[in-house]
């Protein structure tokens, strides 16, 4: 064995020096520089949220991929691996452990090595507000927002009021085994809900409903309850499909299992927005969006243009249409709208998100991108009138109905999302909040 020399060498120092640099590199670079500050807020309600699903306790393994699909979190992201002192450990994984440490010491976590297990602070940090129990959390003057569940809120509203009812459900989980919904309840309960909003909204007025698919339970087969929602409305409630919006998200994730895994499944991005209404007439005017100019046309594009109206103003149809010139827009109003949504997801900025990591609260994380309600808004109702969205989360949608006029009813039953969402509105002089959020979270 040789023997160390007491005092190292130069270049053993300098060798030692850069050791650490790369280590503290590669720390900076795996805490993400202030990115993980958020990484790390935003997951941890989902833990928190996981863990209780799991029963209040469960093994570290079985949550980070079930995190990583709840965060919609990227396949790239979910196995990039880093070295630190040659070992190899997932990035990902090693954000969820420090969330866990750092839910330790707010104590929502027990420090217990193996199982990670919810405190009662944690529960009652995911505290849902009692069944038959709703509480107007804030208001101002054109809205109000309740802590409630929609089953209940649904008898605040007087009938026929609302002009649109605009909601993302939670969707059926259908693919785990401790599923907090199975397909046939979340229809009835879907169904149901429903009947009742159909007699909330006025007879011209709109049911939109965002859904996405998902898969049947161990299988890359997609699960149909898309359609049999929408067929249950038609035939129970006698609704009418008055349209439907996909809504293209050019960064939607591909499914872990079958599209990135084992490539049996192509990557879905696109998930329905279906609009109901109680008439054959809903009050619908597509001029209330905004215009869409024309495709910039090639100067023989438009040669050929001419030549086609020129030839459209002499012959009948086949149908024995005689064309009207008329019937061309040539007016510049733009493009007759198409109902094909493309918007891509929600990413952590924005002043809401902001607000949240300030107050040490995790945002919302399925939250839809505000051109959703948007143009659904725009389209469906008209400056004045009433949109509620029963299952608010951030309350994405009452900030859009502000900001083109309209007036919002909200509900959700999560005491921390609604309290939460409040921060979208807090800044406007008529904001009122009507209970000591303190004594609400405890
Ligand atoms: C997909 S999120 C909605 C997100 C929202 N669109 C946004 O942009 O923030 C669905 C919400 O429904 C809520 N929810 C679950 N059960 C409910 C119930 N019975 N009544 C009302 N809301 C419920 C969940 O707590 C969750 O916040």
């Amino acid at each position: 064995m040789t023997k160390r020399s007491e005092n190292p060498s130069t270049k053993a120092l300098a060798a030692r020096r850069r050791r650490i640099e790369k280590g503290e590199r590669q720390e900076a670079a795996v805490r993400g520089r202030g990115s993980s500050t958020s990484l790390q807020g935003m997951l941890e309600l989902p833990l928190l949220e996981a863990i209780a699903a799991h029963g209040g306790r469960a093994r570290p393994k079985d949550l980070y991929a079930e995190l990583a699909e709840t965060l919609n979190l990227d396949p790239g992201a979910r196995d990039q691996t880093r070295e630190c002192a040659d070992q190899s450990y997932r990035v990902f994984d090693q954000q969820v452990r420090w969330a866990r440490q750092t839910a330790v010491a707010k104590g929502t976590i027990t420090g217990e090595r193996g199982f990670w297990e919810i405190t009662d602070v944690a529960r009652a940090k995911l505290a849902r507000i009692e069944r038959g129990k709703t509480v107007l959390i804030y208001s101002m003057d054109d809205g109000l927002a309740f802590l409630g569940h929609a089953e209940e809120v649904a008898g605040l509203i007087d009938p026929g009021s609302l002009s649109l009812i605009m909601t993302s459900p939670p969707y059926p989980v259908v693919n785990r085994a401790y599923g907090k919904f199975g397909l046939p309840e979340w229809l009835s309960w879907m169904s149901d809900l429903t009947g009742l909003w159909k007699d909330l909204i006025a007879d011209d007025g709109t049911i939109a409903v965002n859904l996405m698919d998902v898969h049947v339970p161990g299988s890359p087969m997609i699960s149909t309850y898309v359609e049999r929602y929408l067929i249950d409305a038609v035939d129970r409630h006698g609704l009418h499909l008055a349209g439907r919006m996909p809504w293209h998200s050019p960064t939607k994730l591909a499914n872990l299992e079958w599209a990135v895994k084992r490539r049996v499944a192509l990557k879905n991005t696109v998930e329905h927005v279906i609009l109901l209404s109680k008439s054959p007439n809903p009050s619908w005017d597509t001029r209330r969006l905004p215009s869409e100019p024309y495709a910039e046309r090639s100067a023989s594009q438009k040669a050929s243009d001419a030549r086609r109206s020129a030839a459209r103003r002499q012959v009948v149809r086949p149908g024995g249409y005689q064309m009207d010139e008329g019937a061309f827009h040539t007016d510049g109003e733009g493009r007759i709208p198409g109902n094909l949504l493309i918007a891509g997801g929600v990413g952590g900025g924005g002043l809401y998100a902001k607000r949240c990591r300030a107050a040490g609260i995790s945002p919302h994380p399925a939250r839809f991108p505000e051109a959703l309600p948007r143009r659904v808004i725009q389209l469906a109702t008209a400056p004045g009138q009433i949109v509620y969205d029963p299952m608010a989360g951030s309350n994405t949608t009452a900030k859009v109905a502000l900001e083109l006029g309209r007036r919002f009813i909200s509900s959700e039953p999560v005491v921390d999302y609604a309290l939460s969402s409040s921060f979208r509105f807090d800044d406007r002089p008529d904001f009122r909040m009507h209970v000591d959020p303190d004594g609400l979270a405890a």
